[in-house]
């Protein structure tokens, strides 16, 4: 094995990771219907907690902001609990975790909502095609209620209040899920996002939603624990930007001048190809970003070496691998063969897919 530093600790913006492996946000699940965590998720969390840095699930600002059953939230008070079962677990291990706080926008459904009938909420009309799977099984996608400056300065409330009950749960910092055309995705994508007030038209207005957000959470945590999470050129749910390049440059400038300390960049259409179209090369948002950067899609171990190698990222953040293979830094430092976890474990259930795969040891 040619030398690596990537099983090696590295410090950025005040924290020490124990190697620079990230465990890449994923939804399993497997929360309670009311949205928390609790002592099956801090398993989970604190098996994987060999990696430099953990960040967690898609977490909902608002029971709407949920894109599907049994996801956890932060809308509440009574949420914070489970969550600071979790991030004492990882505590515990010397880890650090990061929570990843998200609404899903249009992606959601009327009977996730906190009355069971509020309709999603979008940016724009856009309807999506398709089915949403909900608590009573597939359902067509419904109607979008389009925000008004109201509803956009009650959600960005929201996150602010999410993000200081992530504080409260002993997180060691927050990710925006600004990805994936996800609610604050559909504002920066032209595509989604067809507003002609001052959240859409320019890529300023689009990029404003964001930036008020990240502006409510400086007033909670400090911008060197705010990261955010970007996925340019991701193709989700149908939806792009038609002009990613000029667009993620800004955001990547604002959130230099806010004094964002990370990137969490996924190259390429997330979990499908590091090259769609339209492409550009979104290693140079890296460059022009003045914090540490984390990558992430698709990455075997060799390429992770190599990244590292040429110094393309600071970080590398494997999600699936995680998922069959909690003491995935270990097996990839081994060299061994990894574990491929069944699809059907990905989403739902209890402990079985979740918490009941090997370590290499037990193997
Ligand atoms: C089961 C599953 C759940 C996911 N959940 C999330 C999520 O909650 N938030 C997010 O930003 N990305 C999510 N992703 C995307 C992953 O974080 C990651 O970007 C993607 O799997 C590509 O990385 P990989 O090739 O290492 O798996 C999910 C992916 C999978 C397979």
């Amino acid at each position: 094995m040619s030398k690596t530093d990537l099983f090696d600790p590295v410090s950025f913006n005040g924290l020490t990771l124990k190697n620079r492996i990230a465990l890449s946000p994923l939804t399993r699940a497997r929360a309670t219907q009311d949205g928390k965590a609790g002592d099956l998720q801090a398993a989970y969390y604190s098996q994987r907690a060999g990696a430099g840095l953990l960040i967690t699930e898609a977490t909902a600002v608002t029971p709407g902001g949920r894109g599907g059953p049994m996801l956890p939230g932060l809308w509440e008070d009574d949420q914070i609990a489970g969550w600071k079962e979790v991030t004492d677990a990882v505590h515990a291990k010397d880890g650090l975790i990061f929570s990843q706080l998200w609404h899903a926008g249009r992606l959601s459904h009327s009977s996730l909502s906190a009355d069971g009938r509020t309709p999603p909420v979008s940016p724009s009309e856009y309807s999506q095609p398709g089915e949403i799977f909900t608590e009573q099984g597939p359902k067509p996608y419904e109607p979008i209620h389009v925000m008004t400056t109201a509803d956009i300065k009650g959600m960005i409330g929201a996150y602010e209040a999410a993000a200081t009950r992530a504080k409260k749960a002993g997180f060691d910092g927050i990710e925006l899920h600004a990805a994936h055309s996800y609610l604050i995705s559909a504002f920066l994508n032209d595509m989604t996002n067809q507003r002609d007030d001052e959240y859409g038209g320019s890529i300023e207005n689009r990029a404003r939603f964001l930036k008020e957000i990240l502006e409510a959470c400086l007033k909670v945590w400090d911008g060197k624990r705010i990261m955010v999470r970007l996925a340019p050129l991701a193709h989700a749910y149908g939806t792009w930007d038609t002009d990613p390049e000029p667009l993620f440059n800004h955001v990547i400038d604002m959130m230099n001048e806010l004094g964002i300390g990370w990137l969490d960049l996924v190259e390429g259409d997330t979990g499908v190809t590091r090259t769609p179209e339209p492409y550009f090369d979104v290693l140079k948002l890296r460059t022009r970003f003045k914090g540490p950067t984390i990558l992430n899609n698709l990455y075997t171990r060799d390429m992770a070496v190599d990244a590292r190698a040429k110094n393309t990222g600071d970080i590398i953040a494997f999600g699936r691998p995680f998922i069959g293979n909690p003491d995935l830094v270990e097996r990839l430092k081994a060299n061994a063969e990894l574990h491929e976890a069944p699809l059907n474990a990905y989403y739902g259930g209890g402990a079985r897919g979740y918490t009941d795969f090997p370590t290499m040891e037990e193997a």
